[in-house]
């Protein structure tokens, strides 16, 4: 094993590490932490795993579950944080939120900037392509001057919405919503964005109602419609919604183009089962450890992934 692994990944950018990922396609999940004791269970499978991982957090896990702000998530990071295997994202920074209200997107961009979050998400998905390309450059522009790298959303991840979804057989079926090929073409060149989040067949977890406690839905991916998406882009794909997709087809979509996935739901339903009726913290984090662990070991099987980074860096 090589000697230096440690100090290479610590000192390398966000923006090569991801870079080399894709080259290699290396996939970097990317853990969102709804509870602030989260952040400390994660790394702790991190370590005795060894992959490469985003923590990362969005308004939902802040305003509806208990991530409390940017500013709490990042002191946390600070006390159990490890360059070696992490880095902190801001996920999902909506300019019209999920009930179709307006964000003040650019403020909560330039918070994570200025606490010094590692990645931002602008989510212009809900605006029509024009304006989401204007968003997104310009949060590239201002992210770009300080480092940070950018992800943006084309198409659109159902699931975050109030109300009940169509069955999701129909969704797949109809492709509606899917990212256009030709849309995500323009996109990337018009705005500069890092990696580009992609819809072709995955769905959010619910964050509303009773729903949020159920088991997902098992998505599929139309992975025909990734290759022509990956073809025309060339830059590292986002697959939100990751809780609950086939294991058949993200291995495929590794393949072609996606290199990091977004978690939520399934770790968040495994602290929120430890904490049980005596928000017994202690064994909430061992739950979500417990989850993160078998992610990384069994169903991506992406152990040891910092080893083969380290190598191409
Ligand atoms: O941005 C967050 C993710 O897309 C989480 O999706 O809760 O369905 O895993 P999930
Ligand atoms: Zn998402």
């Amino acid at each position: 094993m090589e000697e230096n692994w440690r100090e290479k990944l610590e000192k390398a950018s966000l923006s090569r590490i991801m870079e080399v990922a894709y080259e290699n396609q290396v996939l970097i999940p990317a853990f969102n932490v709804a509870y602030l004791p989260m952040v400390e269970a994660i790394m702790e499978a991190l370590r005795e795993t060894e992959p490469f991982a985003l923590l990362e957090v969005s308004r939902p896990d802040i305003t509806r579950f208990g991530a409390k702000s940017f500013q709490a998530v990042k002191e946390e990071y600070e006390r159990f944080g490890d360059l070696a295997f992490s880095r902190l994202h801001q996920d999902h920074v909506p300019v019209i939120d999920e009930e179709g209200e307006k964000v003040d997107w650019k403020s909560l961009i330039e918070e994570a900037l200025s606490l010094g979050y590692h990645s931002v998400m602008i989510d212009g998905s809900r605006l029509p392509l024009d304006e989401n390309i204007r968003v997104t450059r310009e949060t590239v522009m201002i992210s770009h001057r300080r480092g940070v790298c950018v992800e943006g959303e084309l198409g659109s991840v159902l699931g975050h919405e109030k109300g009940p979804l169509p069955p999701y057989e129909e969704l797949f079926q109809s492709g509606q919503g899917f990212t256009s090929p030709e849309d995500a073409q323009r996109f990337v060149q018009e705005t500069g964005v890092d990696w580009l989040s992609v819809a072709i067949g995955n769905i959010h977890g619910a964050i509303t109602g009773a729903a949020k406690d159920q088991k997902k839905v098992e998505a599929r991916l139309n992975i025909q419609h990734l290759q022509q998406i990956a073809r025309v882009t060339g830059i590292p794909l986002v697959l939100h919604g990751g809780s609950g997709i086939k294991r058949e087809y993200v291995l495929e979509a590794i393949k072609n183009g996606i290199t990091k996935i977004n978690i939520g739901t399934e770790i968040r339903q495994a602290y929120e089962r430890g904490l049980g009726e005596n928000s017994n913290i202690e064994e909430a984090q061992k739950e979500t450890k417990e989850k993160v662990k078998e992610l990384i070991t069994s169903y991506y099987e992406i152990e040891g992934s910092v080893h083969i980074l380290s190598k191409k860096l």
